[in-house]
């Protein structure tokens, strides 16, 4: 992850929850909600933007960690986060390569990331590698739609955001879990696929991620 996209996320911050509120309202907030019904334990946000799930799951987790490439964001989110009276430890790097020991987390949150990272496979394994045995990802994300116009608009979309977004409209993270060592134990998606919703586990015994069954 270079300097460039941390500084495109920076120049985001200040915009993002104005510029976002019309899908916020339609499709991110019921996504929020079910991802919050499930969060237990020490917890870590990854790619934690302006902290826009803290509202839902702050009173549920012991302990709060927010990870997130941008240092405005960071700000962004580690603020709300005091207001809603907590404080949470942070991280500024890379989801890719997070500074932290293995196996320390309950519960990881990763919302509308996946989206935008450079190699998908190498933060769901990093995720899975601080994940605690038993532990929970709880992910949320626009993924490729189940319907071919969706899809067609998806391709668009592709096509014509800006390189410096990097933002990829027809992902699936949820086939890449297995090989990450995560095994799905629920899914639910909004009409048309838009949002897909994910919770996966990390086995006790490594090695028996069965083959998601949502594929
Ligand atoms: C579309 S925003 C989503 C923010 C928030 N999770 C939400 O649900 O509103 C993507 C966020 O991921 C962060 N991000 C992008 N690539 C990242 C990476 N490789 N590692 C960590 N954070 C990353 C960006 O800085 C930004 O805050």
């Amino acid at each position: 992850m270079g300097m460039t996209r941390a500084a495109y996320w920076d120049g985001e911050a200040a915009s993002y929850d104005r510029s976002t509120a019309f899908f916020e309202k339609r499709l991110f907030a019921e996504a929020r909600a079910w991802i919050a019904d499930r969060v237990e334990g020490n917890t870590l946000e990854v790619g934690s933007g302006t902290g826009a799930n803290l509202p839902y799951y702050a009173s549920r987790a012991t302990d709060v960690t927010l990870a997130d490439v941008s240092g405005e964001m960071l700000a962004a989110a580690s603020a709300r986060a005091r207001d809603l009276g907590v404080t949470p430890r942070t991280l500024h790097g890379d989801g890719a390569h997070l500074d932290l020991p293995d196996d320390a987390f309950d519960t990881m949150i990763c919302t509308f990331i996946m989206c935008c990272v450079e190699d998908e496979r190498a933060v769901l394994r990093e995720l899975a590698r601080v994940l605690k045995p038993g532990g929970r990802l709880l992910m949320a994300d626009h993924v490729e739609s189940s319907t071919r116009l969706g899809r067609s608009v998806q391709w668009v979309l592709d096509v014509f955001t800006p390189k410096k977004a990097a933002e990829h409209h027809r992902r699936r993270p949820i086939l890449l879990l297995p090989e990450a060592g995560l095994r799905v134990t629920e899914t639910t998606a909004s009409r048309w696929r838009l949002v897909e919703r994910v919770a996966a586990t990390k086995p006790e015994t490594p090695g028996t991620a069965a083959t998601d069954p949502a594929a």
